[in-house]
């Protein structure tokens, strides 16, 4: 039984093979947390024993040293005196509560999270338990969520105002897990623009640590997501618990080490300047957090995470299709283009057989840099005297895709939509308005703004009769307000500004189901699961520095795996970091995602033009293997000098292996690298006619040839042969 009750230890147990998650009822009201990590059968006493003497039936709240005790929806305000999940304020000013069951329910499927991004429910089972506050009237609905099959446990909490006086929630993260101890090493990214998600391993000490996000967006500078790994804990090996949430807005992901030694981990919703008033009748939905345990390191975690986000998160036709090999004129020519120059670039291109034309930046009002016309969603018919309807007819006509880059949410001062509505933008009241890039954030929060922006991009997806958007968001929000907000109501803004963009990407998607969607943000500064479920790629950065690549992809593929991660080779020397990398370093790094270019290929050697024409048939024919494979990770460029990863087909017939070599080394003798993920009884041949048994590829490696010059890489096709005879 995957979800149970054992009457006589009063535990809730969700199980699969990978893990156990127990809940335990204290006195039948109080749900503490009992354990998460390798199935057990029973969890014994030891927690109620910390309750001792409170193991009778009669105790009340306040008798219970809650401070001390794990649970699994602390709020605020009881003897608990650590950050709570849950905070709300009643309509008198106080904030105490007395959550305790009232009752529980468990059904297949998953909850209703209106207006949320969330996991697809197929296959899934749901533990519901109802916490009330008589007091007021307010109802908590905790849902555990189990995806069995992927190994991943989905909470959400719901709060419900069943009573008869005006609420407001002060807080409302989507899950707490109270560990035991705290000899964990804290695993969380974090970064900036170009250089996003780095990864930050470090003990775990008393007090708070963490990361968040209170930029409106989840960031270059963090990801909503941390793992906790046991001492032990490598890429291979030992206990890691991993958290992620699906959304895309302010959030924190925190750890406190309280008096005891013991870990309360939390992920959810920012709660600073956050606040939600809830009428009688009304309720409130949090995000959704994934929890993963891995008895396997962080390859283990990844897998399941991997495996979660392909099977329940992204969707839609594209979800796990052949991505077309794309070509996006941004680097090639930034704002200066004409018809005639994005022609040029798409026949290029198209004769090395590259599927699909990318338009990017530029194309609409007066253009010409990034000063105006952002709302302006009106063809230049300077640049494009055919408007986007002509250009998409020519590019079709080459036997091309036809994609167009948007930024919808975004509003330029300079634009005839701020001239006819000053005050569609965010800001708050008379005070000074940011301006980020010359641009300011429409207002998402109001319906009107958001029905204008709805149809203004249909009309220009219809126009150019497009078949892939690029969905780009280039600031983070400031002076946070909108004019047809209450003042007590502006506390949900931020929020409030999330569900109209999934508002928005709910409506243009479902208006569009064919088309592939890239979600983008200035490169990775929305790079989160809420994207995802509606957007089932990402351009993963700005920085499209080849050897820069290996560290951000690296890091990203903890949690997403290669068929979110747009990847693309540009020129050198590189726009970002000026490195001149080889093309083929360039390529076997962009091949670890969605693959394309973002170059103008007039400007490469017919050599080049030559290696993109066989590189792009190379892709085509391992894409399955490349970015629906298993991903596995072989050397860390954060941890060495070298970075190399593979993939490998779900029947492990096939694989490519890919390594780059940071600076070169005189004098460097032949290594064996250990490869993982392969069959040991298969054979394998390499594309040079080499043929190793997959059991020495895995215990002894495969041989790599030392390689001349900087940022040089080896990558190898391999594909299993019958066994030879003996
Ligand atoms: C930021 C994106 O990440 C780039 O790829 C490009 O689309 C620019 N915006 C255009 O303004």
């Amino acid at each position: 039984m995957p979800i149970s009750f054992d009457e006589k230890t009063r535990c809730f147990s969700l199980a699969c093979g990978d893990f156990s998650y127990v809940i335990r009822l204290a006195a039948g009201r109080w749900p503490l947390h009992a354990h998460w990590g390798a199935p057990v059968r029973r969890v014994h006493d030891d927690l109620l024993s910390r309750l001792s003497p409170y193991t009778d039936e009669t105790f009340s709240l306040n008798e219970l040293p809650l401070d001390r005790l794990p649970q699994e929806c602390p709020v605020y305000g009881t003897a608990d005196y650590r950050e709570g999940m849950l905070g709300v304020r009643h309509a008198d000013g106080t904030a105490a509560l007395d959550l305790q069951m009232e009752g529980c329910r468990t059904y297949a499927g998953r909850p209703e999270l209106p207006g949320l991004p969330c996991a697809g429910g197929e296959g899934a089972e749901t533990l519901e338990l109802t916490l009330k506050d008589a007091l007021s009237g307010l109802r908590v609905l905790l849902n555990y969520t189990l995806y069995a099959d992927c190994g991943i446990l989905a909470r959400s909490a719901r709060i419900q105002n069943d009573g008869t006086a005006v609420e407001t929630i002060t807080r409302a993260l989507s899950c707490c897990v109270d560990f035991e101890g705290s000899g964990f090493r804290f695993l969380t990214l974090s970064g900036s623009w170009a250089r996003e998600r780095d990864i930050t391993l470090r003990p775990l000490a008393p007090g708070q640590q963490g990361t968040a996000s209170l930029r409106g967006s989840s960031s270059h500078q963090g990801s909503p997501f941390m793992a906790f790994l046991s001492p032990d804990a490598s890429e291979t090996q030992g206990e890691v618990y991993g958290m992620a949430l699906c959304y895309s807005g302010n959030y924190l992901a925190s750890a406190d080490v309280d008096q005891d030694g013991n870990t309360r981990a939390m992920l959810g919703i920012h709660p600073e300047g956050f606040s939600w008033r809830l009428s009688p009748g009304e309720s409130f939905c949090t995000p959704e957090a994934y929890l993963c345990y891995a008895p396997d390191g962080l390859a283990g975690m990844s897998r399941r995470f991997h495996r979660f986000i392909r099977s329940r998160i992204t969707r839609g036709p594209w979800a796990n299709a052949p991505r077309p090999i794309l070509i996006n004129n941004w680097e090639g020519t930034y704002f200066g283009f004409d018809e005639e120059k994005l022609l040029s670039i798409a026949a290029a291109a198209k004769e090395t057989g590259v599927d699909l034309f990318v338009l990017d930046d530029g194309w609409f009002g007066r253009r010409n840099d990034d000063h105006s016309s952002l709302g302006d969603w009106t063809d230049d018919l300077i640049k494009l005297p055919h408007g986007l309807s002509g250009l998409s007819d020519r590019i079709h006509a080459l036997g091309m895709k036809f994609g167009l880059w948007v930024e919808p949410e975004m509003i330029s001062p300079d634009s005839d939509l701020c001239r006819a509505h000053p005050d569609w933008c965010v800001h708050a009241g008379a005070y000074p308005r940011t301006e980020s890039r010359f641009q300011l954030v429409l207002d998402l929060t109001r319906g009107e703004v958001r029905d204008a922006v709805v149809e203004s991009i249909c009309a220009a997806l219809t126009r150019g009769r497009v078949d892939y958007v690029k969905w780009d968001m280039n600031r983070d929000i400031t002076q946070a307000g909108s004019a047809a907000l209450p003042p007590e109501r502006m506390g949900e803004f931020f929020h409030r500004y999330m569900l109209g963009l999934y508002d928005i990407l709910s409506r243009v998607t479902a208006r569009f189901p064919d088309v592939l969607f890239e979600s983008c943000a200035g490169g990775g500064g929305r790079y989160d699961l809420g994207m995802m479920c509606y957007m089932p790629q990402a351009w993963t950065s700005d920085n499209t520095d080849a050897w820069e690549r290996c560290r951000i992809q690296y890091s990203t593929s903890l949690l997403f795996p290669p068929c979110c991660m747009g990847a693309h080779v540009s020129a050198v020397p590189n726009h970002q970091t000026g490195r001149i990398t080889p093309f083929e370093t360039r390529a076997a790094v962009a091949m670890s995602g969605t693959y394309g270019y973002e170059l103008d290929p007039a400007r490469l050697a017919p050599e080049e033009l030559r290696l993109m024409r066989s590189l792009n048939e190379r892709v085509r024919a391992w894409q399955d293997v490349l970015l629906y494979g298993d991903f596995l990770r072989l050397l860390s460029p954060f941890e060495g000098t070298d970075c190399a990863f593979m993939s490998v087909s779900p029947d492990r017939r096939r694989a490519v292996f890919t390594c780059v070599f940071a600076l070169a080394r005189p004098n460097r003798k032949p290594g064996l690298l250990r490869l993982r993920g392969l069959d040991p009884a298969l054979n394998y041949r390499l594309e040079d006619g080499r043929v190793f048994g997959g059991d020495e590829l895995l215990s002894r490696g495969l041989p790599l040839s030392p390689v001349s010059g900087d940022f040089g890489s080896l990558q190898f096709f391999l594909t299993a042969e019958p066994p030879l005879q003996a």
